[in-house]
């Protein structure tokens, strides 16, 4: 039977992101092209999170007749986690110039693969409409559940969380600590392995987005080039 999964989770079914994502899941795929996959696939992923944003009326005057247009007045705070949180940090200030960013510094302990926070630059005072947290991976959900747990304590009420790949554990735990917070990612893997790495996966992002890797081996791909 297949598993029922979180009504707060949204996979993205946009052939562009499919494509996209198949691109950055090669073990081929350097990480120039890495980090402008991760750009682009996230900027899709929030367009499609941003769909429910709300908007005043204002006049705009076209070169022909006034019209009433639309600005958008949720104001916007991003959340990255670090540091692989950061590759997705361009496209989104692309897309919403206006956002505040906020760091949480975050790394996943290789042993015990618990979150252990080590940076917040959090202001004292929340003043956002919505946060939209950006971290690729949601292996264990354990990194996502902690941030979005402070993000509460500091007062956000309304929380997105935009990721690139889920594995079912982790859309599992955080739908279950915070089933309040819409989890928009780009696909949902089949599973966690011992080691709590998401299979099949895309390896490390912080590492491919940064170098910070072995360089893939050379074995050919029966995928065309990255376009
Ligand atoms: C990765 C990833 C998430 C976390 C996901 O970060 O970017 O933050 O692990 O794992 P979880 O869902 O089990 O908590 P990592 O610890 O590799 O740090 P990095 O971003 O600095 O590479």
């Amino acid at each position: 039977m297949a598993e029922v999964l979180p009504a707060s989770l949204h996979v993205s079914a946009h052939p562009l992101v499919r494509h996209k994502l198949t691109l950055l899941r090669d073990e081929r795929t350097d990480s120039k092209t890495f980090r402008e996959l991760v750009r682009e696939l996230t900027g899709l992923l929030l367009y499609e999170a941003t769909g429910d944003l709300k908007s005043e009326t204002i006049a705009v005057r076209t070169p022909l007749e006034r019209m009433d247009g639309a600005k958008v007045s949720t104001r916007i705070g991003l959340v990255p986690i670090l540091r692989a949180g950061l590759g997705m940090v361009d496209a989104a200030v692309d897309l919403l110039p206006r956002a505040e960013v906020w760091h949480l510094g975050m790394y996943r302990d290789e042993t015990t693969h618990t979150p252990v926070s080590y940076y917040n630059r959090l202001p004292p005072t929340y003043h956002d409409d919505l946060i939209i947290v950006l971290d690729p991976m949601l292996a264990t959900g354990g990194s996502a559940t902690d941030a979005i747990a402070v993000l509460k304590e500091w007062g956000a009420r309304w929380i997105k969380f935009v990721g690139i790949i889920a594995a079912p554990e982790g859309a599992r735990h955080v739908s279950e600590q915070h089933p309040d917070v819409a989890i928009h990612v780009a696909a949902l893997d089949r599973e966690l392995d011992a080691n709590r790495f998401i299979r099949p996966g895309l390896g490390d992002a912080g590492d491919r987005l940064f170098g910070t890797v072995q360089q893939p081996s050379e074995a050919p791909s029966p995928l065309s080039p990255a376009s």
